[in-house]
């Protein structure tokens, strides 16, 4: 186990494919030191080749059964069940393809009946898991992080939030049109994603670069939540070149990345 050195780590590689596979072999470190590691999960594309290289080291033998998981966000206004949710969604791509036990894989509950009082329950069980170990996430064109928009308090907890335009066009893919496509969410706040004990964010594409500018190179700023990232002491950003397009000090963070000391690395 390498030296955990505080900072907001960015790592930009030519495909996410090698990233995924980075972030697979350390959750597997976590897995075996400590077989109920608490994961936070994110739905969308951005994840998907770490989920893909942990089903393979699945298929060899890791076992993640122990895992337990708690989803960043879930539409409101969806039926139980339905196959858009996110909770259909991390079923589907997550807990069946990793044989998580899906006793132990939670969503929002987006189609609760009263929102605030499932919001608070949400909070309390992760709270109850003693927290989240690592938090896997994307980021919006917009710059959210889960469904937390522009505008969104840098201390908030999990609660209903309004999806933008940008990110219900961004998210339409998944629904016939864009006014079939929820406008309303429960999300983890941004004061919940912190509290996580270190956190990965995967962004590829050009439609992301300037939020990932924003977000390491900007100021910490509601207009650009995923800035909140720079209050957090542990983050590690994987980037494609594409996304890291507008990073004015990529050259830096190339050369800090390909002269990482052993001893400094998280596996
Ligand atoms: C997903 C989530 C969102 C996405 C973001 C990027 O649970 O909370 O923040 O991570 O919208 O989505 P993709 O990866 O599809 O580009």
């Amino acid at each position: 186990m390498g030296v955990t050195v505080a900072d907001v780590e960015i790592v930009i590689l030519p495909s996410l494919d090698e990233a995924g596979e980075t972030v697979a072999a350390r959750i597997a470190g976590l897995v075996t030191a400590k077989p109920d590691t608490v994961l936070g999960l994110a739905t969308g594309s951005s994840p998907l080749p770490l989920y893909r290289a942990l089903r393979q080291r699945v298929q060899q033998g890791l076992d993640l059964g122990g895992v337990r998981g708690f989803a960043l966000d879930e539409y409101i206004g969806l039926p139980r069940g339905d196959e858009r949710s996110y909770a259909a969604t991390i079923d589907r791509e997550v807990t069946r393809p990793l044989g998580l036990d899906p006793a132990r894989v939670h969503v929002p509950d987006g189609a609760a009946a009263d929102l605030p009082a499932a919001a608070a329950e949400y909070e309390a069980a992760i709270r109850a898991a003693g927290g989240v170990d690592l938090q896997i996430l994307g980021i919006g064109t917009l710059g959210h992080l889960g469904f937390n928009e522009p505008g969104s308090s840098l201390a908030s907890r999990t609660r209903v939030k309004t999806l933008t335009e940008q990110t219900r066009q961004d998210n339409a893919r998944f629904f016939s049109n864009v006014e079939e496509t929820p406008a309303h969410c429960l999300t983890q706040g941004l004061g919940t994603i912190l509290e996580a004990r270190a956190l990965v964010l995967f962004a590829s594409g050009e439609a992301k670069a300037a939020a990932v500018a924003a977000a390491v190179e900007g100021g910490v700023s509601a207009r650009y939540p995923a800035s909140v990232l720079q209050l957090h002491p542990h983050v590690t950003l994987y980037l494609d070149e594409a996304a890291a397009g507008r990073l004015e000090l990529a050259e830096y963070y190339r050369y800090t990345y390909a002269h990482k000391p052993a001893w400094q690395r998280d596996t």
